[in-house]
């Protein structure tokens, strides 16, 4: 949307939270070292990541750090050689961290499986083994529609070891849904699971696939294989259909890795689509490893006896970068867990947590908000003193939402990182480290090497204090390589068309005065009231603040007068009723909190908001409702029901 009038936020946050000076004492980056890496990525900002590129390992170094003679089609590393899978794998067991616990797996029912980086490394080896005798090579799509479990990051890094490219499919996919995202990646392999449990429930899944495959797809995919989890019947269709046991059983332990081009690709991935129809984005092994790596460790501070527990499905961006590929970059220890993290009550979380000492704890805020309304009871009945660090990521956290995590999971000790980055991006752009001064509700400031700009509608920097579109100047390794498919070429340009050079994020946010950073929401989604332009996720956090609200969503609605005008979807809190009172009390809160210009023309209480399936909230849905609007690709709408309706 055609960004008008002020892009200025109402709200002020004042709080400021210092960490504790045992934990800057003790972080792997201190602040002096931060300014030097920051006065270093400034100056020389190819030095800054070749550095980077140098605490890995690789077949064959660069020719150069990057070739922009191409732009906005950049190529880092250029003439280097690598894999991916060898700097998560090989290089660990080679050293101390063989032994170690890579992986951690809860599944729902509270059974548990626990892999070395050794035992990983055989298990992978033998996967992509198999994957190489099924004829999948180098360049070959797969699609991985599986539920969390130890397979799936297996058949990951499977893949990426033979250069074959991953592209995975979340599990709550409908079969059309799975169809359509098969034939974007034109896959010719799919690696299933039989079932998986979900909030006490078997959830069938193979029958999907065989669903998806039904017609379109029976000509590019021309093998399945199946995870053995769920135990019940499943129909197999001779020729095509091997359980995994059994294809990995014949290989033997050593599958040698591919040697890949920096540049060539490690997977596909559909973006959450939040504002349109998703894109498929590419990353590569070279670049992509290098970005992850680096920002990982600097942001979530790594050490040698962490306990790394990223919420993500493998499905979306962050479980790549932040459940496999980083961790086990980093050689640290990931855990990933099978169910509902409500089942079989509300503690499941805090359980896991204290059953394996879980000691960095990653998640999005709508998880928290939905914990939140259980109450603080439910974290107390653990015990969560080996947390040391908090992180969020998704959507804006708010200041209410960050306090609540802050206070009642990390003890007020733990700082709470809130990182901004997305599908595109591949690594974390602006967060902060854990030494750093923290507002709640703030990203604060780009990481070292990423350039960020705030700026108005001509792409002139907006001064501190003000809002406007959030855009990346210069390029970062991780970036994506491409958009896949038939408009890919034109998808990808489109990110940096408006501002020639820069990338355009698609988020409205702004710098205060101290040069923090505070995202507002997508700029699709952006308000004009009356010229001025609030962003959703101001109005929204200005709601939660009120007691009786457990969750929010504005949309702008047509208005004569105004142009535009707020309506609000509220979740209340258990205890509170959806009254007319409650509705015009609420109506003053927001006026109280954010001033006239926030007037809310109408509120609606909800039992649910439409969510995409990685749990952002889908406005556009709401707002078609209102307006008769199209409300364009709906595939990734969480409850299908919505679509229906
Ligand atoms: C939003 C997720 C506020 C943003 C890694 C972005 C955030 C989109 C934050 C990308 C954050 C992500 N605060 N908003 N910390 N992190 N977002 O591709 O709108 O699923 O553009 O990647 O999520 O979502 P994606």
């Amino acid at each position: 949307m055609e960004p008008s009038g002020t892009l200025d936020s109402l709200a002020q946050e004042l709080r400021v939270f210092r960490p504790l000076p045992q934990l800057v004492v003790e972080a792997n980056v201190n602040p002096q070292e931060l300014t030097a890496y920051r006065r270093q990525a400034e100056h020389d900002p190819l030095g800054y990541w070749e550095e980077a590129a140098d605490e890995l390992d690789w077949y064959k170094k660069w020719d150069r750090v990057l070739d922009d003679s191409n732009a906005p089609f950049y190529r880092w590393f250029p003439g280097a050689r690598c894999n991916i899978v060898y700097n998560c794998l090989d290089r660990h067991i080679e050293t101390a961290n063989k032994n170690k616990l890579a992986l951690i797996w809860e599944g729902e029912p509270g059974d548990s499986r626990k892999f070395t980086y050794y035992e990983l490394y055989r298990e992978v080896n033998r996967f992509a083994g198999a994957l190489r005798t099924l004829g999948v090579g180098k360049g070959d799509r797969v699609v991985i529609y599986m539920p969390p479990l130890p397979e799936a990051v297996i058949a990951m890094l499977a893949c990426a070891r033979i250069g074959a490219v991953h592209a995975l499919v979340f599990a709550g996919f409908s079969a059309k849904a799975l169809r359509s995202r098969i034939r974007d990646v034109d896959a010719r392999l799919v690696v299933t699971a039989d079932g998986f449990y979900r909030n006490g429930q078997i959830i069938k899944l193979k029958p999907i696939v065989d669903e998806a495959l039904v017609g379109g797809c029976a000509d590019c995919v021309d093998s399945v294989v199946v995870v053995h989890r769920a135990k019940v019947e499943t129909d197999m269709q001779e020729g095509r259909d091997f359980w995994y046991d059994d294809v990995v059983r014949r290989e033997r332990r050593e599958a040698p890795a591919e040697v890949m081009e920096a540049g060539d690709p490690l997977f596909l991935l559909h973006t959450s689509g939040t504002t349109g129809a998703p894109k498929v984005v590419s990353h590569c092994h070279g670049g992509y490893m290098v970005g992850v790596n680096r920002t990982l460790n600097h942001v979530f501070d790594i050490k040698p006896t962490d306990i790394f527990w990223c919420t993500a499905d493998l499905g979306w961006i962050t479980g790549h970068s932040a459940v496999v590929y980083g961790p086990l970059l980093a050689g640290t220890t990931t855990l990933i867990y099978e169910g509902h993290p409500n089942y079989p009550q509300a503690d499941r979380m805090w359980h896991i947590v204290s059953k394996y000492g879980v000691t960095i704890f990653y998640t999005a805020p709508t998880l928290i908000r939905m914990l939140m309304r259980f109450g603080p009871q439910y974290p107390r009945m653990h015990d969560l003193s080996t947390l040391r660090i908090l992180g969020t990521v998704g959507e804006p956290i708010g200041p209410e939402t960050w306090l609540w995590f802050y206070r009642h999971i990390g003890r007020g000790e733990c700082p709470l990182l809130d990182t901004w980055w997305q599908t595109e991006t591949g690594m974390f752009m602006i967060s902060p480290l854990p030494i750093s001064l923290l507002k709640p509700g703030s990203v604060t400031r780009a990481l070292p090497g990423v350039a960020v700009d705030v700026v108005d509608r001509e792409g002139n920097s907006v001064p501190e204090g003000k809002g406007g579109l959030l855009v990346v100047t210069k390029p970062w390794p991780a970036m994506m390589t491409g958009v896949y498919g038939e408009d890919g070429e034109a998808q990808y340009r489109q990110a940096f068309a408006r501002f020639p050079g820069k990338y355009l994020a698609g988020d409205v946010a702004k710098r205060d005065e101290d040069g923090f950073l505070w995202i507002q929401g997508r700029a699709d989604d952006v308000l004009n009231i009356a010229g001025h332009r609030l962003g959703t996720a101001e109005l929204e956090n200005a709601f939660r603040a009120h007691p009786a609200v457990a969750e929010a969503a504005v949309i702008g609605v047509p208005d004569k007068i105004k142009g535009e005008a707020a309506k609000a979807f509220i979740i209340l809190n258990p205890g509170f009723a959806g009254t007319v009172e409650l509705m015009v009390e609420l109506q003053n809160h927001m006026r109280k909190e954010l001033g006239p210009v926030a007037a809310i023309k109408s509120v609606e209480f909800r039992d649910e908001l439409p969510r995409t399936k990685s749990g952002k909230i889908l406005r556009r849905v709401l707002k078609s409702r209102e307006t008769g609007e199209d409300p364009g690709d709906l595939s990734m709408l969480d409850d299908e029901s919505e679509q229906a309706g």
